[in-house]
């Protein structure tokens, strides 16, 4: 995941713990149930199907231990990316190749029983197909790649010895997201392991190049599955990550100046235009955050209200009913922090910058680029047309051209060149619109089971035992490869099941995961599969 915020799971209250997820509303009113702003869904339990209980993952010191070592051996392998691969056969790869094998050794039954496609050389793609073809398969996904190390020597422990403390499982990708991705094949094994055998199909797809930026993966897979299963043809996907996405834009800007010595200079070099410009784009019409009607974070805050209520602030169930969307925006902003304001706003970080070669030369060419995430309210295009017009009355300023490359690579604007140099706005990789909203409703039958299942799960888990979980969906800062599967299916979750503070400092120095909320979301893997598999009990929904 890129840049993501995770709180997938809220202790709120001794009794109540809110389970945040990324369908981006909540099922209706239930009749059973009076809270008319929260209900919780009915509890979704696998028929007795003859399988253990998924409590044994968390119980049985032997499961404990095995993961403990699958988790350490695919950290060990240093499968790295750095944002400009292009070729799967890239040396940089190799690795691949060694995770690979492993996962042969770690996994032998499902390497017998399932057909594994290899797509673009790296790409992972686990089918168990079904007994029954007209039910649709459930897509799972994980990648295989990891950001990588800036410097060794500043973690506790090597990033890639997979070290383990008794409690946390230490290294790069433990919690991005090689647990996702050992859970959910660990889970297939086990089961298959008891010789089920699906009546739907289950597929598991393992991307190389998420942290780049997804394309060699995730973009063979999708169109394969779109070839296979048509549009539309997945139950559900479930991938890593913290709830729905914003968009994203990385604008470049590359300005040409006229050189010569340094001891006659203009006024402003390209580096002093280069500053004002970024200057300008900080400080002028800055972006606000909005809370509409649909965002879904409005249906987490009211979760909360309804079921923690001691825990908000207490302006909050007011604020909710208000209807400028702005102003109850940047009053939860500044309540609750960056993290949270940047579900609701558009983010801008000015990130690469360089120019110059030498003390005594002026510099020729200057390059910026600044990151954008794109708020549910706001388009790629919008955040784009808004920088433009902050630039073009700067360069006009200093004589400078202005030229516009589309997304088709055609220069489009007419500003032309000018006396002094010219810049040219450009984007690094295609912007991404906001992602779907999925419709989590009451009508929605698959929303409503995962739900269920989810609150049946995480109900009965030791560490949560005698509270309520509440399912709840919000928004994430960062984005995931679902962007490439939005046509496959309009349920897609992203979410590394874990409980707040289980999963700790992804993309940086000392990541880790505590492999007992790893044996969690294990649960949830292997509950997800069974009652979707079959007919399922479904207990009354019952109030708080
Ligand atoms: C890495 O960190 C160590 C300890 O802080 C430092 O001595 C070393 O110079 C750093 N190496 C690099 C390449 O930055
Ligand atoms: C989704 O479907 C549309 C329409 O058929 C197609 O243009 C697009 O390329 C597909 N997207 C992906 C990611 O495959």
């Amino acid at each position: 995941m890129r840049h993501p915020i995770l709180v997938p799971l809220l202790s709120l209250l001794p009794s109540v713990s809110a389970l945040t997820i990324p369908s981006l509303q909540f099922p209706l009113i239930s009749s059973s149930n009076n809270n008319q702003a929260c209900p919780l869904p009915a509890k979704i339990h696998p028929e007795d199907d003859g399988l253990h209980p998924a409590l044994n993952f968390v119980q049985d010191p032997r499961i404990r231990t095995q993961q403990v070592n699958r988790l350490s051996r695919a950290v060990q392998v240093p499968t790295t990316v750095s944002d400009y691969v292009t070729d799967p056969y890239d040396e940089a790869f190799a690795p691949f190749l060694t995770f690979h094998t492993l996962l042969e050794e770690l996994f032998p039954i499902t390497h017998q029983k399932s057909t594994l496609t290899k797509l673009n050389r790296l790409a992972l793609l686990y089918t168990l197909p079904g007994t029954n073809p007209s039910l649709k398969p459930l897509l799972f996904t994980a990648h295989q790649d990891v950001v990588p190390i800036v410097n060794a020597s500043d973690w506790s422990h090597p990033p890639f010895a997979g070290h383990f403390d008794g409690t946390w499982l230490w290294g790069r990708g433990a919690s991005d997201c090689k647990n996702v991705l050992i859970g959910l094949l660990s889970v297939i094994e086990d089961l298959l392991a008891q010789d089920w055998t699906p009546t739907r199909t289950v597929i598991l797809a393992f991307g190389f190049d998420e942290e780049s930026h997804g394309f060699l993966g995730a973009g063979h897979i999708a169109p394969y599955l779109e070839e296979v299963y048509g549009a539309g043809g997945v139950e559900f996907v479930l991938d890593e990550g913290g709830m729905g996405e914003k968009g994203s834009l990385d604008l470049t800007l590359t300005l040409t100046t006229r050189g010569g010595h340094s001891s006659i200079p203009p006024p402003h070099t390209g580096i002093g235009i280069i500053a004002e410009i970024i200057h300008t784009l900080e400080t002028a019409l800055p972006f606000t955050p909005v809370l509409d009607a649909t965002h879904p974070a409005r249906k987490k805050l009211q979760c909360q209200v309804a079921h923690s209520p001691v825990h908000v602030e207490d302006w909050l169930p007011a604020a909710l009913a208000d209807t400028d969307y702005a102003a109850l925006a940047e009053r939860v902003a500044a309540s609750r922090g960056e993290a949270v304001r940047f579900t609701l706003q558009t983010s801008q970080a000015a990130d690469l910058i360089h120019g110059g070669v030498k003390s005594n030369a002026l510099p020729e060419t200057v390059f910026a680029l600044v990151n954008y995430r794109v708020a549910l309210h706001q388009t790629p295009e919008e955040v784009l047309e808004r920088a433009r017009g902050l630039i073009a009355p700067i360069v006009e300023k200093y004589d400078v051209g202005l030229v516009v490359v589309g997304d088709d690579g055609d220069e489009e604007g007419e500003e032309g060149e000018g006396g002094f140099g010219r810049l040219v706005l450009s984007t690094l990789a295609e912007p991404l619109r906001p992602a779907p909203v999925s419709p989590t409703h009451e009508e929605s039958a698959v929303w409503m089971r995962f739900a269920g299942v989810t609150r049946d799960v995480f109900e009965s888990v030791p560490s949560l035992k005698g509270k309520t979980v509440v399912v709840a969906g919000d928004i994430m800062t960062g984005n995931t490869d679902t962007r490439f599967y939005w046509n496959l299916s309009e349920n897609i979750y992203r979410w590394s099941p874990s409980r707040v503070g289980g999963a700790l400092n992804i993309h940086t120095v000392d990541e880790r995961l505590a492999i007992d909320v790893h044996l969690e979301a294990m649960m949830l893997y292997y509950d997800l599969i069974r009652a979707f598999d079959g007919d399922h009990t479904v207990e009354p929904a019952h109030d708080l």
